[in-house]
This record gives C-alpha cells, sequence and structure tokens, in this order.
C-alpha cells in the first residue's frame, strides 16, 4: 500500500470508526454469534492475490461488526470497563503507523523518554510519592508475574544465577487473597513456587482479605520449615471490587519480611480521585504495585502499569545484555527491556500521552466522579426494592445484585439468576457478566463504560426488574 492509499483508505476507516462509535447504541450489546458462525464464513486459506481494500471494508460490515460484543457501548456492564476514548486511539494508530520498536534507549530514545513521562504523570494522578518508578508492561497478569518473579529472587539472593527454585532447601510459599484475580495463582504458578505453596486467604463479611488470618497462615508455614515469599494484596478484587487492607497486610508483610505487591488493576484508576485514595492507604509500604490503564481510565488496550521501588531490583532481575544491544549511552538512560520480560516493546506511552493530554486531568476526574455516582445510585435503588440485595460493600463502581424471590434458594435461585441475566444480555439492550459469590451466582453490574451516563443506568435497572419477572417483558 502506498502513502497515497493509505491515506484514501485511512481516511474512510476513521470515518467508519467514527460512526461506528456515534451509532454503537442502536447494536445489541452483545454479540449474537453462534460458535464458529464467524470462522464458517471466512476463507480457510490466504488470498494469493491483492484483493481491494473495499472487500475488506465489505466484510468488516458483514461478518466482523455483527459477531463483536461492543465494550464501547453505553450499556455494556460486564466484566470490567476497557475505556477506549477516541483520543487514545489516535495514540495507538500512531504508535502502530510509526512501527518504531524500543529494543533499548537507543533503539528509539522518544519512545523511552515519552514512557518514563507519562508513566510519571500517571503516578502524581494517582498520588503515589516520588519513591515509584514505573513502566508500561502489556497486562497485569504479566506486571503479577514480573512482582512475583522478583520477590522469588529477593528471597532466595538471587537465586536464579545459580541453581534456582530446585537448589531451595525450604520450600516458597505465596499468600493472597481467595477472592484474588485467577491471575495472581498463574503468576505464582509460573514462577515456579507450585500449587503447595499457594495459600489462598480467607476473606472477612467485606470480601476482603483478613490480615490476621494472613499473620497466622505465616506463622504456621515459618513453624512448618517452609520460606514466606510474598504476598499479593488487591484493591478492588475482580468479583466484588473489594478493598483489602493494604496497610495492616503491609504491616504483616514487613514484621516477616516478604515482599508486598499490590493488584490494582481495576482499581488504581480510581486513585486520581483523592476522596478515593483512602482505600488503599498503606500503598506506600507495598514493594511494587500494578494498575491499568487500560480499564477504567481509557488508555486503549493494552497499557498496564507497573511501579517498583527499588528498580535496581528489578534490573537485575530482568537484564540481559547481549552485546547487540549494547550502545554507549547505557549507562546514562534507561533500557526498558531490563523493566520486564519481553525485549521489544510497543510504543504504548503514545495513547496514555494522547489521552492524558486531550482529556486533561480533570475531565478524567468528573468521569469517574460519574461513575461512582452512578453505581450508588443503582445501588440504593436495589436496597429499596422488595426482594432485592446488594450483596457486597460499593467502593467503586461494581454493585453486586441478586433477586431473591421469596421461597427461591440454592440451585433454583442460581437458574433464576442465570436465567434473568441472560434474558437482560439476549435482549442487545445490556450486558452483564454474572459470577459466584459465596458459592452462589449473582449479577455483577460494572459501571463505567466512557458512554454511560445516569440514563442508561436508570434503564439497565427497569431492564433488569422486568427481566427478573416484576414489572412483565420490557420489549
Ligand atoms: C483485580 C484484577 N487483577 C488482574 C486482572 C487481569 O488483568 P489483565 O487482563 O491486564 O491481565 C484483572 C482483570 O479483570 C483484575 O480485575
Amino acid at each position: 500500500m502506498t502513502p497515497d492509499e493509505f491515506r484514501e483508505h485511512g481516511h474512510r476507516l476513521i470515518d467508519r470508526i467514527a460512526d461506528y462509535r456515534e451509532t454503537l447504541a442502536g447494536r445489541p450489546v452483545m454479540a449474537r454469534a453462534e460458535p464458529g458462525e464467524i470462522k464458517g464464513q471466512l476463507p480457510a486459506s490466504p488470498p494469493d492475490r491483492p484483493e481491494e481494500f473495499e472487500a475488506i471494508f465489505r466484510d468488516l460490515d458483514a461478518i466482523i461488526l455483527p459477531g463483536l460484543s461492543h465494550w464501547q457501548h453505553p450499556g455494556f456492564f460486564g466484566y470490567f470497563p476497557a475505556n477506549a476514548p477516541l483520543s487514545s486511539v489516535l495514540g495507538d494508530f500512531l504508535s502502530t503507523g510509526l512501527g518504531v520498536l524500543g529494543l533499548s534507549w537507543q533503539s528509539s530514545p522518544a519512545l523511552t523518554e515519552l514512557e518514563e513521562v507519562v508513566v510519571d504523570w500517571l503516578r502524581q494522578l494517582v498520588g503515589l510519592s516520588g519513591a515509584w518508578s514505573g513502566v508500561i508492561q502489556d497486562s497485569a497478569s504479566t506486571s503479577t508475574l514480573v512482582a512475583l518473579i522478583c520477590a522469588r529472587e529477593k528471597a532466595t539472593g538471587h537465586g536464579l544465577a545459580w541453581g534456582g527454585l530446585q537448589a531451595e532447601p525450604r520450600p516458597l510459599v505465596v499468600y493472597t487473597s481467595a477472592q484474588a484475580h485467577s491471575s495472581v495463582e498463574k503468576a505464582a504458578l509460573l514462577a515456579g513456587f507450585g500449587r503447595a505453596n499457594v495459600r489462598p486467604i480467607a476473606v472477612d463479611a467485606t470480601y476482603a482479605m483478613s490480615s490476621e488470618v494472613l499473620d497466622v497462615a505465616i506463622r504456621r508455614d515459618v513453624a512448618g520449615g517452609k520460606l514466606p515469599c510474598a504476598v499479593v494484596a488487591t484493591t478492588g478484587t475482580t468479583a466484588t471490587t473489594a478493598i483489602d487492607p493494604v496497610d495492616a497486610i503491609a504491616r504483616v508483610a514487613r514484621e516477616h519480611g516478604l515482599w508486598l505487591h499490590v493488584d490494582a488493576a481495576m482499581a488504581g484508576s480510581g486513585m486520581i480521585l483523592p476522596e478515593l485514595r483512602p482505600l488503599w492507604d498503606g500503598v506506600e509500604l507495598a514493594d511494587s504495585l500494578v494498575l491499568n490503564a487500560h480499564k477504567w481510565l481509557g488508555a486503549a488496550f493494552d497499557c498496564s502499569l507497573y511501579y517498583v521501588r527499588d528498580p535496581d531490583h528489578l534490573v537485575r532481575v530482568m537484564s540481559t545484555n547481549p552485546s547487540y544491544l549494547r550502545s554507549a549511552a547505557d549507562e546514562r538512560v534507561k533500557n526498558l527491556r531490563d523493566w520486564g520480560i519481553p525485549l521489544g516493546r510497543r510504543f504504548r506511552a503514545l495513547k496514555l500521552w494522547c489521552l492524558l493530554r486531550a482529556e486533561g486531568a480533570d475531565a478524567l476526574r468528573a468521569r469517574l466522579r460519574r461513575d461512582v455516582a452512578n453505581a450508588r445510585w443503582l445501588a440504593d435503588e436495589v436496597r429499596s426494592a422488595p426482594g432485592w440485595s446488594v450483596l457486597a460493600p460499593v467502593p467503586l463502581q461494581t454493585v453486586c445484585v441478586r433477586h431473591e424471590p421469596p421461597g427461591l434458594a440454592g440451585e433454583a435461585l442460581d437458574a433464576h439468576t442465570l436465567g434473568w441475566v441472560d434474558r437482560v444480555n439476549r435482549s442487545g439492550l445490556a450486558y452483564l457478566t454474572p459470577a459466584t459469590l459465596d458459592g452462589r451466582w449473582m449479577a455483577r453490574v460494572s459501571v463505567g463504560a466512557e458512554a454511560t451516563e445516569r440514563p442508561h443506568v436508570e434503564a439497565l435497572w427497569a431492564l433488569m426488574r422486568a427481566e427478573a419477572g416484576l414489572a412483565g417483558p420490557a420489549h
């Protein structure tokens, strides 16, 4: 494709994306595709001869768009908000269009230095002290893996340089909430701890990890000849946005010499609101933390910010220094390949830079405040409606609800919950993702798509009541 052809198709592509965003509310939120339906419409082998871009646009309309669930839809209340404001989308285009890679500072100096700047801007926006240094990773899963590898290396005196975990006389143990995201256990397994050495710590009535139970578990392991290594606390768990008491956990971790990693993948964005920061009191006592700017904040996926207090330790664990990557500037710059797992680095900082400059922090704070207020409004409505319950505290933007008609319990109640949630989703008007809590299904309402305003939340609440059978069918 020549630059002229790119100009022509690119302008049309931008128009299409703008049209898509403008008309999105009219599409069914959840894809109605059956498994295999999309693959079945696509050729099994690649074309030998060039095709017109027009043909690609046609397939986009006929095959791809109908096969999408629309995360930017104002009726999207599933999983978590993964906002992609158009300012950030432009930054992502720019990154791809420039086509540069950061293998080292010298391979594209602005890529590294802009990343340093925007990661520090976000540090300031969420109120972290200047003791933190950060880097952009692809995902919270990767960030937590890096954290647990660093914890392992601290506990073993850099055992990877000799016998690794296989040479350790005592098994190393990782502790996390029973409500932690599955990526924490996955990271522990990939870092070599082994499932037998991952301790899920019981939660309290608010679904937050109990620091007392943590303390007892660590003491029991020490007495049993194990080596407690790391604890992962969560600010904003996936199921209910429960808030682990970071301060109390940090004190236990310090007393026993454990690494503390804070998973604030979802809730970290909320810390741009000073009034929410008490939720992660004690975070300054942690060793590492992750927050996904690609969730609620709105850097287009993927943009996970990983912060550490001891970058020298991180670099020592992650660094490789082959001759073909060395440069005369190495003593004076950051080589971000030494701050994580992959060598190659996309210019992800651009989408965060474009977002922060084009929107400004005030507008981001206003949007997140809107979402918190909308979630609280919904929680109040649910609490005051007969037969409905809010099942967990609502510190942020997620409301966990159940409709419990008299006489329904156990599996019958589960069937009722899954039934009405499915009807909401099939209506095309809204999208919810159910989850289990204390062994029973519930509906999670995750408010916070960029386009979601109060009337959309009101419409969702009316739809939920209708589909749960209280007010007759809504459509
Ligand atoms: C608390 C928490 N941690 C980790 C993750 C995983 O994030 P990622 O997809 O960036 O690996 C999620 C995603 O939902 C999450 O809610």
